[in-house]
């Protein structure tokens, strides 16, 4: 008697004939004991990996939350000292810098950013004198500091290129005089890798090394960061006729090409998930130490699913920055630092 075939239900394949299809070759093997998955594991997530980015703000022994950011806090300059005292401690080589500005001290042009007693600059001070061994990034962008929240300055309607970059090129001494190690353009104006690292070496500070952020992409991921730094509110329209298009891959080698021309000495991408296509091209065209940031609106997603129990937090997380080595970053800049670098210790 002949059963009725349906191509829903193909009759199962004999033995033989899975042994003729696989051919021997069977991929679960590998992965069959957890020594075995160790053993043949590509990519491995270190402390090595991680940049923590640290909010700043006016005042003593203080320490805000930042409700869009679960988990994540504003320090002030003595608190962000124990920070990266923590870091030291867990062995983080870096931390970035990002200051919440007193609105009093926010205007059109952004002048608090050349202010050598501003928030950054104060906690750059206190953190390389208690900290010397720890990398500390520091952002160039006005943002932080403009009364319209563009990282320029602001003519009519337009975000002026040359007039921000003279500005940028202020803000980048005035940090490196406080200390960073790292300069770090956010701003994506033309030119300013370029006019930074000039101005740095003229005045002596040929060591300090540049992180540009190659391709930034206006995106709507930096939502709680903006609620972090106070310009969510503030902000008057978008960003996207300096920061780039999403829709655009090509346009990210020829923004980093730039960078890197003009003495870049490693390059970002950002945001990070999102954008991981972007980050195997630019590793791939130029070889350089490459990042990714991990922005505040992805750690929000990751944290709000998993304080609903939708997702499991930890996974998610080690899942996520593990993504971005096998992606070929060298490191991630990641509000989860420390809690990975706890995770990793143990
Ligand atoms: C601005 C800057 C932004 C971030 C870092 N530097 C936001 C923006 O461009 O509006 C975002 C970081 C994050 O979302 O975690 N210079």
């Amino acid at each position: 008697m002949t059963r009725e075939r349906s191509p829903l239900h193909p009759d199962p394949a004999t033995k033989a004939d899975m042994a003729a299809i696989l051919g021997g070759r069977r991929m679960r093997r590998n992965r069959r004991t957890d020594w075995s998955r160790r053993m043949v594991r590509e990519n491995t997530l270190t402390v090595d990996d991680l940049i923590w980015p640290i909010f700043i703000v006016a005042g003593s022994d203080l320490a805000e939350p930042v409700a869009s950011m679960p988990g994540v806090e504003r320090h002030s300059v003595d608190r962000a000292v124990k920070q990266a005292e923590r870091a030291a401690r867990l062995g983080i080589p870096a931390i970035a810098l990002f200051p919440y500005t007193d609105p009093a001290r926010r205007d059109e042009s952004g002048s608090e950013a050349l202010n050598p007693e501003n928030l950054v600059c104060a906690a750059c001070r206190a953190i390389k004198a208690a900290v010397p061994e720890v990398g500390l990034v520091t952002d160039v962008a006005l943002d932080p500091y403009t009364s319209h929240g563009h990282d320029g300055l602001l003519a009519g309607e337009e975000i002026v290129n040359d007039a921000t970059v003279d500005v940028l090129v202020l803000q980048a001494l005035l940090q490196a005089e406080a200390g960073a190690d790292i300069i770090a353009p956010s701003d994506m104006m033309d030119g300013r890798v370029g006019a930074i690292r000039q101005a740095l070496d003229a005045k002596g500070f040929t060591n300090v090394q540049i992180m540009s952020y190659a391709a930034k992409y206006a995106s709507a991921f930096y939502g709680p960061f903006r609620d972090a730094i106070g310009t969510s509110k503030t902000l008057i329209g978008d960003k996207r006729t300096y920061q780039m298009d999403p829709a655009n891959g090509d346009e990210a080698l020829r923004e980093a090409e730039l960078d890197v021309a003009e003495g870049a000495d490693m390059i970002m991408v950002k945001p990070g998930m999102p954008y991981l296509d972007v980050l195997w091209r630019l590793k791939e065209a130029f070889g350089l130490p490459t990042f990714a940031y991990q922005v505040s609106g992805e750690y929000a997603m990751i944290q709000a699913a998993a304080r609903n129990n939708w997702i499991d937090g930890e996974r998610a997380m080690l899942e996520s920055l593990t993504g971005f080595k096998r992606a070929g970053a060298d490191g991630i800049l990641t509000y989860f630092a420390p809690a990975v670098a706890e995770i990793l210790k143990r």
